[in-house]
């Protein structure tokens, strides 16, 4: 069944087809990848075939596989994720880093956070486990995204307050953090073209696509609004997009801030870090 579903996906252009048919098969049966591999001689039945092949359709569709999965691993834990939510990524996980080596600095005590257009909630509910004293608020626009953050803090056991609205509304009226995060839509709406068929097909433009074709819109309104939602000694944290950082350095510079820029694994300049 791996291979036929190997060599299916590869058919279809999927990339990492074989880990791909291993995770589909594994969850088509229930079972996890190294189960999948202790019990290779077990009989399978029609109807596991029939489950196998709807998802295989589905990702030879190039549906994501977290949806059709519905979660995705996130700092070593599980996050339910469906349609009308972004999947986490892995270089989201360098801005958990900062938040952690931030707050161990700082010492104990309570450290407020906001994170800004939550998602599936990936950020703020690993800083709500991960850091002791975090008092965690996260908003985001979009309701199935509320709605999925939500589900995750309650899953995962984090308390984290999870708001409906407007960011910078939402901020301006919810008093001062020691950390504003975000990872914001920064994808140029012109740049769609280069952006994989998962992404592009299947994730919400809300998500993907940084408003009025500019990438840098929220980080510039980041630089330009949080000096009035920090308290004090406070940091602002933000994920960029590949190229993005020399502008923002000039910005940053320009209205005063004090600003650092983190590489991810692939030695892109991906969190911008300010004081
Ligand atoms: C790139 S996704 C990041 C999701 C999640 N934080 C992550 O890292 O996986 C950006 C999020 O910002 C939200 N968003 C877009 N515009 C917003 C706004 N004006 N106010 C609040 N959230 C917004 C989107 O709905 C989306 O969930």
């Amino acid at each position: 069944m791996v291979r036929m579903a190997r060599e299916f996906l590869e058919r279809k252009g999927v990339e990492s087809a074989r880990l791909e048919a291993e995770l589909l098969v594994a969850h088509a049966l229930g079972l996890d990848r190294l189960q999948l591999f202790l019990q290779f001689d077990r009989p399978v039945g029609g109807t596991e075939v029939d489950r196998a092949r709807d998802l295989l359709v589905r990702r030879g569709r190039r549906e994501p596989t977290a949806y059709i999965v519905g979660a995705r691993e996130f700092y070593g834990r599980p996050f339910r994720v469906g349609p009308g939510v972004l999947v986490p990524r892995p270089e989201t996980e360098l801005l958990v880093d900062r938040v952690r080596e931030i707050a161990r600095t700082r010492g104990a005590g309570e450290l407020r956070v906001a994170d800004v257009g939550t998602g599936s909630g990936c950020i703020a509910v690993t800083i709500a486990l991960e850091v002791e004293g975090a008092r965690v608020l996260a908003v985001d626009a979009s309701g199935a995204a509320v709605l999925c953050a939500r589900e995750n803090a309650l899953g995962l056991g984090a308390d984290v307050e999870v708001v409906e609205g407007d960011g910078p509304a939402t901020l301006a009226e919810a008093g001062r953090f020691d950390l504003v995060v975000s990872n914001p839509p920064y994808v140029a709406r012109e740049e769609s073209g280069a952006l994989a068929p998962e992404v592009r097909e299947h994730e919400p433009e809300l998500a993907l696509f940084a408003p009025a074709g500019d990438p840098d819109f929220w980080v510039r309104t980041f630089l330009e609004r949080s000096r009035d939602w920090l308290a004090p000694g406070g940091v602002l944290l933000v994920e960029l997009g590949l190229g993005q950082a020399a502008r923002v350095r000039a910005l940053a510079e320009r209205l005063g801030w004090t600003a650092a820029f983190h590489r991810d694994l692939a030695g892109i300049e991906r969190v911008l870090e300010a004081r």
